[in-house]
């Protein structure tokens, strides 16, 4: 097979710290967004206290990290054990806890990739002034990213600002907006968003400041939407549909200003944030100096006309939290030609060329994937195995089109699929699965917590070994 992945390439895997560690209040922990919100499905599903232990089991997983043969591994760090209250003491313990990690992974070889913050604001700073939507938030988030930068910048040259931004600011329950009404919602969700981008501004700055050869660029939630016909009005909402879901936050991380259509529907909602003087700067100083993007499907999408009761630029969202109608844009279609995971997502390895070589080509910077992978439950035989078969189908699929961007020219660094072990999904507990190694908890019932490597893992160990040849 025709080997395309360069010498040096990253191989890796990725998780989140609410996702994996468990301990969710050990050691001066403070509560976070990502633990109020998995505790509310406590009695049906599994939570965020114990998750993957890995809180007590890192020492463990680092070692099969390393028998995978990982170069690199993209975690998070979880800013309520560095600072249990969002800006005010800070706690040793949770530095110590970071540290162990990080020197563990150095001293088996493994580049540490750290994404400051994951969907899991501490939960003080929305009890203090409803986290994002106070400008305060930004330079909170300021103050630990330069924490983190003090405490580990000495051996962690590689930064992801945000997890997936873009579509974060989406889902209501992880911004904490209650509000009703659509219009007063979409105001409150622009403003928690500008935050966001001068948060990711200021963290940016900061990096270059104080790591010394620091790298660090956002990771966005990729789209690649079709047209679901060749109709002209349904192609100018497959696109629209991309820009407003993602191309909006790679372009204001890039040239540090809204896309004029994103600020056009901003004035049209009479949705516009409130900005500063100073504000469009230090927005324009900060240099991304790599895109990490996360990709598990494609979109599909028609036109949809704008009506008296439904002004232009208003969202709907239809059964989902992240994938929105918009009137005078676009509307969410699925697409006949794709299968479709057990969870619903569109599985489509094509789409990742595209995405590839369209963010390559707009922004001409280096690109790692820092999520990739299917979600579904794994049976584990009586033989204590676990044949999953459709996940190495799902992955080598990807891989051969991450070699095909690459023989377009684009230049992709590295592939963190997700996840590195078996992890509490974003919303939908710990049937779901995405890990190399099985962790043996079930829902409802933590069992023995044991890992157990799945053929997944033993076919990426020889992916890796063989740089990508064998796959
Ligand atoms: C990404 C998130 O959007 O999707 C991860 O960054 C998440 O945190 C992953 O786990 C898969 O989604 P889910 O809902 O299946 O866990």
């Amino acid at each position: 097979m025709n080997n395309s992945f360069p010498e040096n390439f990253l191989w890796g895997a990725a998780s989140s710290a609410f996702q994996i560690e468990g301990g969710w209040d050990e050691d001066g922990k403070g509560m976070t967004v990502a633990d109020f919100n998995s505790f509310k499905r406590s009695d049906k599903q599994a939570d965020s206290k114990v998750a993957s232990d890995f809180y007590h089991h890192w020492k463990e997983d680092i070692a099969l990290m390393k028998e995978m043969g990982l170069k690199v591994y993209r975690f998070s760090i979880s800013w309520a054990r560095i600072i249990p209250d969002g800006d005010g003491e800070i706690n040793q313990k949770g530095i110590d806890f970071y540290n162990n990690v990080i020197n563990e992974l150095l001293a088996n070889g493994i580049m540490p990739l750290i994404t400051l913050y994951h969907f899991d604001l501490p939960y003080a700073l929305v009890e203090k002034y409803n986290g994002w939507e106070s400008r305060d938030c930004a330079y909170a988030f300021e103050r630990y990213a330069k924490v983190c930068y003090k405490e580990f910048g000495d051996r962690v040259k590689h930064w992801l600002v945000h997890n997936e931004q873009n579509l974060m600011i989406r889902v209501d329950e992880r911004m904490n907006i209650t509000e009703p009404d659509p219009w007063k919602a979409d105001k409150q969700r622009a403003q928690m968003d500008y935050h966001m981008f001068l948060a990711h501004a200021l963290a940016v700055n900061a990096c270059h400041e104080l790591v010394e050869g620091g790298k660090i660029g956002p990771a966005v939630s990729s789209t690649c939407t079709y047209p679901l016909t060749n109709k002209p009005e349904d192609v100018w909402a497959a696109k629209m549909n991309d820009f407003f879901k993602t191309e909006y936050c790679l372009d204001m991380h890039y040239y540090g200003r809204y896309p004029g259509y994103y600020m056009r529907y901003l004035k049209e909602r009479n949705i516009v944030p409130e900005m500063k003087e100073g504000d469009e700067e230090l927005l324009k100083s900060a240099k991304m100096d790599f895109i990490a993007l996360n990709y598990y499907r494609t979109l599909c999408a028609s036109y949809l006309p704008a009506d008296e009761e439904h002004p232009v630029g208003m969202r709907v969202y239809r059964g989902n939290e992240v994938d929105f109608d918009q009137y005078g844009y676009c509307r969410d279609e699925k697409n006949t030609n794709l299968e479709s995971s057990e969870y619903g997502a569109q599985i489509d390895p094509m789409g990742l060329r595209i995405v590839l070589n369209n963010y390559y080509s707009k922004y001409h910077l280096p690109l790692i994937i820092t999520e990739n992978g299917l979600g579904t439950p794994d049976k584990l035989t009586e033989d204590g195995h676990i044949h999953d078969n459709y996940r190495i189908d799902y992955l080598r699929g990807h891989l051969e089109a991450m070699a095909l961007a690459i023989e377009d020219g684009v230049d992709l660094r590295g592939y963190c699929p997700w996840s590195v072990v078996d992890l509490l999904s974003s919303h939908q507990g710990f049937r779901k699965r995405y890990g190399f190694v099985y962790i043996n908890r079930e829902d409802m019932d933590l069992k023995d917590l044991s890992r157990i490597p799945k053929d997944s893992f033993y076919w990426y160990k020889k992916v890796i070994s063989s740089n990508g040849a064998e796959r």
